[in-house]
C-alpha cells in the first residue's frame, strides 16, 4: 500500500517589504504568516505543512513578474499569495496564466477584470466606493476632488466614483495624480489647490507613503476635515499609525474590516497577532484578506489533497 505523503506543500510568497507600498505589503505578508503559523500547528495539510518560498518585489511591478516566474518554475509551487498595487497584479497575470498557477490577492481592487488563474479576495468597489460615495453625498454634498497615486487602480476608481457623483447630480471638481514617489512639496500643491477650489470632500486614491504625505499636507495649509474630509477606500489603520491619528481625525475610511471591529474572534486574532509581531502591529483590511484567504486555501487543500490549481479551483468558495 502507497504511505500517504509527508512532504511539505511549497507556497510562494510576493509581498514587498521594500519600495512605496512596503508598510501596507508587511502588514499582509504577517497576515500570512500568521496564517500558515496556526495552519502548521494544527497538522498542516492532512500531515503536509506549509513550506514558504519568499522574494521581496521592492514595490516594482516588473520584478513581481520576474519573481512569479521563479517561484512557478524554479521554486515549483503552485499558488502565489501577494501583490498590493493592481499594476503589480497586473505584472503577475501573464506569468500565472503562461504557467498555469494561481495568485490569491489580498487587495481592495477595481474590478473590469476576470482571470481563471486570480482568485480576489480584497474588496471590490461594490464593498466600499458605493458605500462612501453615497455617505459623502449625503452628509457633505456633491462637488468633489480627486486625487490619486499615478497608476490604474486610482484612474479606474475614479471612473466609477465619477459616474456615481454624476448620477447623483455632482460635480468633480479637478481630478489629480501624483507619482508614486511624490514629493512632500507636491503633496502641499494638492492641498493649496483643494483650498483654491473648495469642494465638499476629497476622495483619495493615494497608496503606499503618500497617504501620510497627503493628510500631512492638509494639515498643514489648515483646512478643516469636519467641514472637507478626505475620504478614501485605501486609506487604513496602517496609514493612521504611519500619519498619526492626530492628523488622521475627521478623515474617513470605507472597507470590510478594521481592527477595532468587536467580536470575540477579532480580538483573538489581533491578540495572537501582537503577540507574535510585537504590541505595536496594526492589523487592517488588506491584512484581514492576507490572513483568511490563506486559511481558504488551506481548506480547499484538505478537502481535495492537493496543490493542484485546476482542482482547487473547483472548491475554493
Ligand atoms: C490597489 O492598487 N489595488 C490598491
Amino acid at each position: 500500500m502507497k504511505s500517504r505523503s509527508t512532504a511539505p506543500i511549497r507556497v510562494g510568497l510576493l509581498f514587498s517589504e521594500t519600495g512605496v507600498t512596503s508598510v501596507i505589503e508587511r502588514s499582509e505578508r504577517q497576515g500570512t504568516l500568521l496564517a500558515v503559523q496556526e495552519i502548521n500547528e494544527a497538522g498542516g495539510i492532512n500531515g503536509r505543512e506549509f513550506q514558504l518560498a519568499s522574494y521581496d518585489p521592492q514595490s516594482r511591478p516588473a520584478l513581481y513578474a520576474s519573481q512569479a516566474k521563479q517561484l512557478l518554475l524554479e521554486d515549483r509551487v503552485q499558488v502565489i499569495l501577494g501583490c498590493y498595487m493592481s499594476s503589480t497584479r497586473k505584472a503577475v497575470i501573464p506569468v500565472v496564466e503562461r504557467w498555469n498557477g494561481l495568485l490569491m490577492y489580498p487587495t481592495l481592487y477595481e474590478g473590469f477584470e476576470y482571470s481563471r488563474n486570480v482568485f480576489y479576495t480584497g474588496a471590490a468597489p461594490n464593498q466600499n466606493s458605493v458605500q462612501l460615495a453615497e455617505f459623502m453625498m449625503r452628509e457633505f454634498g456633491s462637488r468633489v476632488f480627486m486625487v490619486g497615486s499615478d497608476y490604474i487602480y486610482p484612474y479606474e476608481s475614479n471612473r466609477i466614483m465619477s459616474d456615481l457623483i454624476v448620477e447623483h447630480g455632482g460635480e468633480k471638481v479637478s481630478e489629480v495624480y501624483l507619482p508614486l514617489d511624490a514629493s512632500w512639496e507636491s503633496y502641499v500643491t494638492v492641498a493649496k489647490k483643494i483650498q483654491a477650489t473648495n469642494p465638499d470632500f476629497i476622495f483619495s486614491t493615494v497608496v503606499g507613503n503618500g497617504t501620510s504625505l497627503l493628510h500631512r499636507a492638509y494639515a498643514q495649509v489648515k483646512l478643516d476635515p469636519a467641514k472637507m474630509p478626505i475620504a478614501s477606500p485605501t486609506t487604513c489603520d496602517t496609514d493612521v499609525r504611519q500619519m498619526g491619528a492626530d492628523i488622521a481625525h475627521g478623515h474617513i475610511t470605507s472597507a470590510p474590516y478594521f481592527q477595532s471591529i468587536d467580536t470575540e474572534i477579532n480580538k483573538r486574532c489581533v491578540a495572537q497577532y501582537k503577540n507574535r509581531f510585537g504590541a505595536d502591529e496594526v492589523t487592517n483590511m488588506c491584512w484581514e484578506a492576507a490572513y483568511f484567504q490563506t486559511h481558504l486555501l488551506a481548506d480547499a487543500m484538505r478537502r481535495v489533497d492537493t496543490d493542484d490549481i485546476l482542482v482547487l479551483l473547483r472548491v475554493l468558495p
